[in-house]
């Protein structure tokens, strides 16, 4: 199948599977993965380092406003590509929960969504990208030629991420992870910055009862229906 050169924009709900099926999708196209999320992790790992975020966790803006001018966040070569501050990868650091807590007041700041932008912008203009967040299809790439807003079934979700947490020696029961998602579910649509929305041409997954590659022949027939087949 002959894929067109498009701009593939996935948003939805916290553990949905986002970033898993845009790695999926990066790889079985060929297409360049941008991770927006890491990059909110990436300017929150910059600022703990450097002691801007306070016990209360506010962030020093007057500090980082300046130093984002420096601060180089690019994703490497690898597929998909891997986090790099400067010379340094740090993919893994951005995933721990100290960073994924902090992460709050620093992705409200407008100037941080800004710089975020910039570089989503920037790297991914050239089409054949797939990329995910919250706000992907609504701000930062509202004209991209396919727009996926990813949601499932909440007790699934809690499942599938009880899971996950027990696989990293963090098992806490299912009541438990539900009560967490309910609630980043509602932060996320009510927050005063960038809330998570459907854009109105968005194309809608549920993903509550589909394996990997039942996704993946979803996007491709989806492909074929809008681009044409050319199989
Ligand atoms: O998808 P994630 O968990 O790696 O994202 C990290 C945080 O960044 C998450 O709390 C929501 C926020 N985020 C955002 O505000 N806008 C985006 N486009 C992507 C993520």
């Amino acid at each position: 199948m002959n894929i067109p050169d498009i701009t593939i924009a996935i948003d939805g709900y916290s553990s949905t599977g986002k970033s898993s099926f845009a790695k999926l999708v990066s790889r079985e196209l060929g297409f360049l993965y941008l991770d927006s999320g890491a990059l909110y992790r990436g300017v929150t790992l910059f600022c703990m380092e450097n002691g801007w975020i306070s016990a209360a966790g506010e962030v020093d803006g007057m500090l980082l406003r300046p130093a984002l001018k420096g601060l180089d966040l690019h994703f490497g070569k690898e597929i998909p590509g891997h986090l790099y501050m400067g010379e340094r990868e740090i993919e893994k650091e951005i995933r721990l929960m100290e960073v994924s807590s902090h992460v709050i007041p620093v992705f409200a700041l407008a100037f941080v969504r800004e710089y975020v932008d910039e570089i989503l912008h920037r790297e991914g203009n050239g089409g054949r990208v797939v990329m995910d967040g919250r706000d992907i299809g609504t701000t930062v790439f509202p004209n991209a030629e396919l727009k996926i807003f990813m949601t499932a079934d909440p007790l699934v979700r809690a499942r599938r991420r009880a899971a996950e947490l027990e696989a990293k020696g963090m098992p806490s029961t299912i009541e438990e992870v539900l009560e967490n998602l309910k609630e980043r579910d509602y932060m996320d649509s009510h927050r005063a910055v960038s809330p998570l929305k459907q854009a109105q041409d968005a194309v809608v997954l549920d993903n509550s009862d589909m394996t990997f590659q039942q996704q993946m022949q979803w996007l491709l027939d989806l492909i074929a229906s809008r681009w044409g087949n050319s199989r």
